[in-house]
């Protein structure tokens, strides 16, 4: 049994738990505040994180590990749209440099199944911090004009 390697996975599995309970709350904020089409999208990259959460829980029941499901960090709740994404492009963000560091590492450790877990993961994560970016720069760029287009179901 790695231990290294199955505390990497543990603490991405907790990443992924966080990222989940973080995106769903923005996802009934939004929706409440009737900016539906901005909701579904952050629910359908928490299914993205469950589906993550996943896959690290049953690499690490692969190699004789117990997954953890402590979520890391304190969701934030309450805040405006702009705020929002600055949380979700920081998760994202995060997630990129502890995963790329993890692969390093898994390959270090002669993984190579474990490193192309975190491989595939990076491209998921660099997809959502590419949607998180875009939105917020277009909120930047046009304002008023794009926000009207988040909202409906
Ligand atoms: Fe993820
Ligand atoms: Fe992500």
């Amino acid at each position: 049994m790695n231990m290294r390697v199955i505390d990497l996975l543990n603490q991405a599995r907790s990443r992924e738990l966080g990222a989940i309970s973080q995106y769903m709350i923005h996802y009934y904020e939004l929706k409440d505040k009737d900016y539906g089409k901005l909701a579904r999208k952050l629910r359908d990259i928490a299914i993205a994180e469950m589906k993550h959460a996943g896959e690290l829980a049953s690499r690490i029941l692969f190699l004789n590990g117990e997954p953890l499901s402590r979520p890391a960090g304190e969701a934030v709740k309450g805040q405006e749209i702009t705020d929002m994404l600055k949380t979700d492009i920081a998760i994202e963000s995060d997630a990129i440099d502890l995963y790329n560091e993890a692969a390093s590492l898994c390959a270090a450790e002669k993984d190579q199944a474990s490193k192309d877990l975190f491989e595939d993961l990076i491209r998921d994560e660099e997809e959502h911090l590419d949607t998180f970016e875009n939105v917020r720069n277009l909120i930047g760029t046009l304002g008023a004009a794009y926000l009207v287009s988040l909202t409906g179901k």
